[in-house]
């Protein structure tokens, strides 16, 4: 058997233009939604991601205002920064791009963000809104996986969903939001023994541990849907997911891509939460 291809690109282009369409509306309302990215340091990736955060937002009309920040500076300093923004009625979102350099509390700075801009979904209350059935921001990668699996027609009720990596900011929303669509979740960690007896059960298998190739075909069930968080660069200097594309292809019913896959779903839904914190102001 040979995967069909879940086009994050496509699907991101859609929601993006979406967004886009909204805004226009908003802005009859005098609105603008404005979102600031905060960037610590010279981190080459976090660069890349800020710049492109920055860039998406532009071209769907939002307001984006990147603030950056030397890494020298100290955690009272971006604190600081942090609530001049909360109080800023021009910025409706604000993103503290991770990881922050040196022994940054990022659990202190992410609490320090107001709940209701927290378009990451990363900040406590949002967390336990989430984990109660509340949701409101949900955190922007397992959101945009959601979206994939629902624009695929893959039914989640009832079904095995077997997720690898347990990080704040995709595994364990990831858990909440598929429990919250009637899947049964099983999420895996570093620690799991036997990582491809649980993953073998997956009917959705979500892969986000940042080990490059880490799942390979042999680990997948028949006709399993595969979605991969990776983004890894491997030896040859090519993007490559936490998937073994090649192996895995053969194996499962649809996969996501890397490129092409999560990744510009990410960046799409980061636009969606923005704009749903502006509404919610407009309200
Ligand atoms: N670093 C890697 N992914 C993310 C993300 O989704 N949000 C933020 N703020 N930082 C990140």
């Amino acid at each position: 058997m040979t995967a069909s291809i879940i086009d994050g690109k496509a699907l991101s282009d859609a929601v993006k233009a979406d967004v886009a369409k909204r805004v226009q509306e908003l802005k009859t309302t005098g609105i603008v939604p404005g979102l600031a990215v905060v960037l610590v340091g010279e981190d080459p990736a976090s660069q890349v991601y800020v710049r492109n955060k920055a860039a998406a937002c532009e071209k769907a009309g939002l307001h984006s205002r990147v603030v950056r920040l030397d890494a020298d500076i100290s955690e009272q300093e971006l604190l600081d920064v942090v609530h001049q923004l909360n109080d800023d009625d021009e910025i409706d979102g604000i993103l503290v791009q991770l990881p922050l350099p040196r022994d940054m509390d990022s659990a202190r700075v992410i609490e320090t963000i107001a709940a209701a801009k927290d378009v990451d979904g990363f900040h406590i209350s949002n967390a336990g809104l989430l984990m109660t059935g509340r949701p409101l921001f949900r955190p922007c990668t397992p959101y945009g996986i959601m979206k994939m699996l629902e624009s695929e027609n893959v039914s989640l009720w009832g079904a095995e969903a077997v997720i690898v990596g347990a990080s704040n900011i995709v595994g364990k929303p990831m858990a909440m939001l598929m429990l919250a669509a009637g899947a049964t979740v099983t999420l895996c960690n570093s620690k799991t023994r036997d990582l491809g007896a649980q993953t073998r059960r997956a009917d959705v298998l979500v892969v986000a541990t940042g080990k490059p190739g880490m799942v390979t075909g042999d680990m997948i069930k028949p006709g399993a849907v595969v979605i991969d968080v990776g983004i890894n660069r491997n030896d040859d200097g090519k993007l490559v997911g936490d998937v073994d594309f090649a192996s895995a292809s053969q194996v499962a019913g649809a996969i996501t891509p890397v490129p092409g896959g999560v990744g510009p779903m990410t960046i799409a839904m980061l636009l969606v939460n923005t704009l749903e914190a502006a509404e919610r102001r407009a309200a």
